[in-house]
């Protein structure tokens, strides 16, 4: 059993979904790894670390055209997609909702496609869940980010010259991303606020010493699944005044609000921004959907009124070897789960849920 992986459009992804601490892993379970040249080199990881621990080198076309499951992060171009065959299990994080046309070719090609952030958020699973682990990972960074670009200190100081106040930092969205977000503020001495539209986030906020900004009234907007339902008209207008009031002390705002599958909501409009302190910060992690704030431009720090809008589409890029460490672990486990271990074959088990809700039909 063959697994591969070719290399992404690097200009966009610098993650990769083989590192070599995972090869160890898939050669005890029996499966031989091919990879193409310079493969992990621009994480630091050489071609002979990799042969090392038994790696073959191919060229794409071969990968593509000859592993049984090929794992990737982001989906091929067209001309890659053709050389994948009937039978052939492909793996990644394909966007199902952006990519709707490339994955129904590959379906009606009768491959076994897997797109991994649509894993249940099941306890079973959590070892799988590519989204946590990234999110987490780019919570941690949106703040590094900010904070790097605020230009006054963080933490309260108290100096002989006088003292520093510390800087208040709001997370409007406490998922997965909000939360680590929270912790990491906090951490670095910031005065930290969350707010959320599901009621759940408020323990978890305030058990990471942030305050938790409850929208007066409003009803728990949270799916059996545990993600966020769209907000009604009067839940936006309430949101809506309590933070114009709120951003008027806040120094650094972490964006990271998302409904699955829908545009990212509409949550710091033009005269919330107006409001703020010069020289504050808005970090918008959900840039690439659309962004919460009415400037956010994707990968672009807009400046309005001495407030900088920073929009980034891929923060992961910015630590691609943790990002990549994790990847590789959760695709480990998801293979591990989808291969039987006697039969020594792929087995597409309908009836467990991982396997069902991940397979593009
Ligand atoms: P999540 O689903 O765990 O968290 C999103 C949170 O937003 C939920 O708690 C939800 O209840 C909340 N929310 C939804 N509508 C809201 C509203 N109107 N007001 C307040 N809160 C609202 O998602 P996760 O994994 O934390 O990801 C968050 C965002 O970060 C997503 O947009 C994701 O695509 C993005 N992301 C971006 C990366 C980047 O490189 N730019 C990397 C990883 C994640």
């Amino acid at each position: 059993m063959i697994i591969g992986s070719i290399l992404e459009n690097q200009h966009a992804e610098k993650r990769i979904a083989i590192t070599p601490e995972i090869v160890k892993k898939y050669t005890s379970l029996g499966f031989e790894i091919n990879l193409v040249k310079n493969y992990g080199l621009h994480l630091g990881f050489s071609d002979k670390e990799y042969s090392d621990l038994g790696v073959k080198f191919k060229d794409e076309i071969e990968i593509l055209k000859s592993a049984n499951i090929i794992i990737q992060l982001g989906i091929l171009s067209d001309e890659k997609i053709s050389s994948i065959n009937l039978n052939q299990v492909l793996i990644g994080v394909l966007n199902p909702y952006e990519n709707k046309d490339k994955l129904k070719i590959l379906v009606e090609k009768k491959i076994n496609v897997f797109s991994l952030e649509l894993l249940p958020r099941i306890t079973r699973a959590q070892s799988m869940d590519i989204l946590s682990s990234q999110a987490n990972l780019a919570g941690y960074k949106a703040v590094i980010e900010s904070f790097a670009s605020f230009e006054k200190a963080i933490p309260m100081m108290m100096t002989a010259a006088g003292t520093i106040p510390a800087a208040k930092v709001l997370v409007v969205g406490a998922g997965v991303a909000g939360l680590q977000a929270v912790a990491t503020a906090k951490r670095m001495g910031a005065i930290v606020f969350g707010t959320d539209v599901r009621m759940a986030s408020k323990e978890q906020v305030e058990s990471l010493g942030g305050k938790f900004l409850t929208v007066e009234g409003s009803e728990n907007l949270e799916t059996e699944g545990g993600y966020a339902k769209e907000a009604s008209e009067d839940f936006k207008k309430r949101q809506e005044e309590l933070l114009s009031e709120t951003l008027k002390k806040i120094d650094i705002v972490i964006c990271t609000a998302l409904v699955p599958g829908k545009k990212a909501p509409l949550i710091i409009k033009d005269h919330m921004v107006s409001n703020m302190l010069p020289g504050s910060v808005i970090y918008d992690l959900a840039a690439v959907q659309g962004g919460n704030t009415a400037f956010t431009e994707a990968d672009k720090i807009v400046e309005k009124n001495g407030v900088k809008i920073m929009g980034e589409s891929n923060i992961l890029n910015r630590l691609p070897v943790s990002a990549s460490n994790l990847y590789a672990k959760n695709m480990f486990n998801f293979i591990e789960n989808l291969y039987d271990k006697e039969k020594k074959e792929i087995n597409i088990n309908l009836e467990d849920e991982i396997i069902s809700k991940t397979l593009i039909k």
